[in-house]
């Protein structure tokens, strides 16, 4: 039997809350220390930005959070449900309930189309093939690419191929977004569209979407902005110091 977690509910508004996180990679000579007792949190309803320098940890960060990745130590609770109670199993199921990833390297499968690849978050909570082919083509035209259903990765740019892996974290409508770099292989007109398109599924109770960027392009909508240093949150800025921040990383 499966655990049913998409009625879960937070007794606050935090939707991610990662407190004293420890991830260590590899060993002996080739041990990194990847998150240092890093603390993160979000709240729901915003769009929340994470940023820093090359290797400071931010892709390591999203993919424990996402629950795909194993961590050493610390609590990570998801819209209040505890990961490090849960079987790996059970995870997984609360992640395609719940969690749309944007992986840095798109991770599609390159023998299915594009409404193929879009489908399959539907596919596996459940949806009819018929039902989930219509609604992934309908996403695939918001995002810009209504004329390339039926190609394969292969015969896309980097920017179509990453717009079909935004249509597919957004397809099922996930309370939760996790998107790592979203925008850097697009033209600035497809940017900004792509970040009304996360802003929008942000911005309502019990959602949220965290970006990865190194893109300032994507500064101007965020709600918060975690700036991240060498494994661990370096500061945290929103309101007032948000807007100094975007102020002077134009
Ligand atoms: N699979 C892995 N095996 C060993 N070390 C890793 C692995 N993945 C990441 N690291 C190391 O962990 C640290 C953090 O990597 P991470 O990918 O989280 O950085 P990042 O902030 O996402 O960088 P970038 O902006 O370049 O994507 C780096 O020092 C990296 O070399
Ligand atoms: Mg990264």
């Amino acid at each position: 039997m499966h655990t049913d977690f998409t009625h879960t509910h937070a007794d606050d508004e935090a939707a991610v809350r990662a407190v004293g996180v420890t991830k260590t990679y590899g060993r002996g000579d080739s041990r990194t220390v990847a998150l240092k007792n890093t603390t993160f949190t979000t709240r729901e309803g915003e769009l929340h930005l994470v940023v820093g320098p090359s290797g400071c940890g931010k892709t390591t960060l999203l993919s424990v959070v996402a629950g795909t990745l194993e961590w050493d130590s610390g609590q990570i609770e998801v819209f209040g449900v505890k990961l490090n109670g849960l079987k790996t199993a059970d995870i997984t199921t609360f992640r395609r309930q719940n969690i749309g990833f944007i992986f840095q390297q798109f991770n599609l499968i390159p023998t299915l189309t594009t409404v193929e690849n879009v489908s399959v978050p539907l596919l596996l909570g459940g949806t009819k093939r018929t039902e989930a082919e219509e609604r992934s083509a309908a996403m695939l035209q918001e995002v810009g690419l209504g004329d390339k259903l039926t190609k394969r990765p292969g015969d896309l740019s980097g920017g179509q191929m990453q717009r079909v892996a935004i249509a597919r974290a957004l397809v099922h409508k996930p309370r939760l977004i996790i998107c790592d770099e979203p925008t850097s292989a697009l033209d600035s007109t497809t940017g900004h569209h792509i970040m009304e398109l996360l802003a929008g599924a942000a911005r309502a109770p019990g959602r949220c979407v965290i970006i990865v960027t190194h893109d300032n392009r994507t500064y101007g909508y965020a709600d918060r902005i975690t700036e991240m240093e060498d494994g661990q949150v370096k500061q945290v800025y929103a309101n007032g110091a948000l807007r100094d921040f975007i102020a002077t990383h134009r």
